[in-house]
């Protein structure tokens, strides 16, 4: 990762070329679903927080419409500039400006303050000591009478069946390498308490579903991005003794054999809260 973390947490999968793939296919699978439960209207402006390589953020740009109404907010320099270069190939460069900064600083000029109208953040909170930080960015950033919405994700939702050989232990690690960096992987149940304490109101929640079963469309891809949420994270687990390489590899086999069983199903969902700034 190519970033000085000082200010706030590790990012724990990194920025490599294999991540960046992974959450390029994360996009395909989510995008429509969770632009649905977004609801914008046209010509809304949107701050995206954590915009990472920015295909949601551009799909937000295309739906509200007009050009620069939207502006990405990543704090890894190389998640930002590959959201331009994807920018620039789409011939989408006009249509998002791409900001580097931090979640708990957001870089917003004091006239662009309380002018959003609405603030959005997928899968960040996850990744931050303290989210209410982000969310507290967030309102002062949105207009009164605006929309702070956030989807992030709750890792006790999450059912593979049959379950795959080694999985627990696996998936217990993965969990506890959030902790270890001072993140809560259940953070998806929390968002409403997060959003109530922050003092929004017209609270609602919501989840888009993020699984699938062999012989559907999708199974292939959410499997995979499955698979390479923890394979990308091998290093955190042994470094943190969290598990030894044995179980960490014997994980990944089963997961691979579940993948390819005919039988084989995967419930998750990723947890959405939305709320308004009061006027
Ligand atoms: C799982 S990715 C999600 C990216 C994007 N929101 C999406 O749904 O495709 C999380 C992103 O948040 C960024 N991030 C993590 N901590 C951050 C912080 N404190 N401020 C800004 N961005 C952060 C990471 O670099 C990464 O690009």
């Amino acid at each position: 990762m190519n970033d000085d973390m000082s200010e706030s947490s590790e990012y724990i999968h990194g920025s490599s070329p294999e991540e960046q793939h992974r959450l390029s296919l994360l996009n395909d699978i989510l995008n429509e679903s969770c632009l649905k439960e977004l609801n914008l209207q046209p010509g809304e402006n949107v701050l995206d927080v954590g915009s990472g390589l920015g295909q949601f953020t551009r799909l937000i740009a295309r739906t509200v419409g007009s050009e620069r109404q939207v502006v990405g907010i990543e704090r890894d320099r190389d998640q930002m500039l590959q959201a331009k270069r994807l920018a620039d190939s789409s011939g989408e460069s006009e249509l998002v400006e791409f900001r580097k900064g931090d979640a708990l600083e957001l870089p917003l000029s004091e006239p662009e303050l309380g002018t959003f109208d609405v603030a959005h953040a997928r899968f960040l909170l996850e990744h931050v000591p303290r989210p209410s930080l982000v969310i507290a960015q967030m309102v002062r950033s949105v207009r009164p009478g605006g929309r702070v919405f956030v989807t992030d994700d709750d890792h006790g939702n999450f059912r593979p069946w049959p379950e795959p050989q080694g999985f627990q232990a696996l998936w217990q690690a993965y969990v506890r390498s959030y902790d270890r960096l001072g993140s809560d992987p259940y953070v998806g149940r929390r968002l409403v308490s997060l959003l109530r304490g922050a003092g929004l109101t017209s609270i609602r929640n919501s989840c888009v579903f993020f699984g699938g079963c062999a012989g559907n469309e999708v199974f292939q891809a959410v499997a995979d991005n499955l698979i390479a949420a923890l394979a990308g994270t091998k290093d955190a687990i042994l470094n943190g003794e969290l598990l030894d390489e044995e179980s960490f590899d014997s994980g990944i086999d089963g997961l691979q054999q579940w993948k390819a069983n005919s039988s084989a199903a995967l419930w998750y969902s990723a947890c959405c809260a939305e709320g308004i700034v009061p006027n």
